[in-house]
């Protein structure tokens, strides 16, 4: 009896901390295993990969500069250095990306972490550093003064109630549709704006995870 009073006390107790200080973005999820293969890394086509990238201490470092040759000789994009989630496209479900991003100051018109795919347009969400503010494409404010520190990303794409959710350190800063479903991945690292970019850009990566919720 006693021992039941007390398990039922201990059940309160850790149900009012969860409410209290919130459910992490990663609960209900499922973690999906990654090995190097899922990491495929894009960088400007005329230059070697250890020009443009370097994995130390389990850090990403990724960076690009502005006049840099795009990913492909044929491609019209900006320039970019990007990890892409290889062999890990969906369609359907529930989608999550984590992981620790660090972006230096100076760093400005970068995106940082995309969803690339949608049945409109080429991407489902972008998440661009201008001045040290994250943006949704370079419209919504996401979060502000993000350099020079390390913050936790958790991006979460529910393709079948269409929204997207940007949390940043464990907090939901954003949240909106998406583009219609489409072959979906995740990206990060640097790619260039359109406009108003920086000459270097430079994001570090690590404790990149994926999740998802069938
Ligand atoms: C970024 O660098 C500029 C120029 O050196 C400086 O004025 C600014 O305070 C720095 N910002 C942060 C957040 O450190
Ligand atoms: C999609 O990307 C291609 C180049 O990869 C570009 O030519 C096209 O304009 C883009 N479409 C949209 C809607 O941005
Ligand atoms: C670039 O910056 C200028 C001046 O701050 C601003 O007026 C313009 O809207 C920006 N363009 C884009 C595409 O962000």
């Amino acid at each position: 009896m006693k021992s039941t009073l007390s398990f039922l006390l201990v059940c309160v107790s850790l149900l009012v901390c969860v409410t209290v200080n919130g459910a992490d973005p990663t609960d209900g999820f499922t973690l999906v295993p990654l090995t190097d293969a899922n990491f495929v890394i894009q960088k400007p086509y005329d230059i070697p990969l250890e020009q443009r990238y370097s994995f130390k201490d389990g850090v990403h470092r990724l960076w690009v500069y502005a006049d840099d040759k795009p990913l492909d000789p044929s491609s019209n994009t900006q320039p970019r250095t990007e990890i892409h989630i290889a062999g890990l496209d969906y369609s359907s479900g529930v989608w999550h990306f984590e992981g620790y991003g660090f972006v230096p100051n100076g760093t400005s018109g970068a995106t940082v972490t995309q969803i690339h795919g949608a049945a409109h347009g080429n991407t489902t969400i972008i998440l661009r550093i201008y001045d040290g503010n994250m943006r949704y494409y370079s419209r919504n404010l996401i979060a502000q003064n993000l350099y020079d520190k390390w913050f936790r990303l958790n991006l979460i794409h529910d393709v079948d109630g269409g929204i997207v959710s940007v949390f940043i350190n464990g907090e939901k800063k954003y949240q909106t549709k998406d583009r219609g479903p489409g072959d979906l991945h995740f990206k990060c690292g640097v790619y260039a704006a359109p406009a108003n970019i920086s000459y270097y850009m430079e994001s570090r990566w690590r404790d990149i995870k994926i999740y998802n919720k069938c």
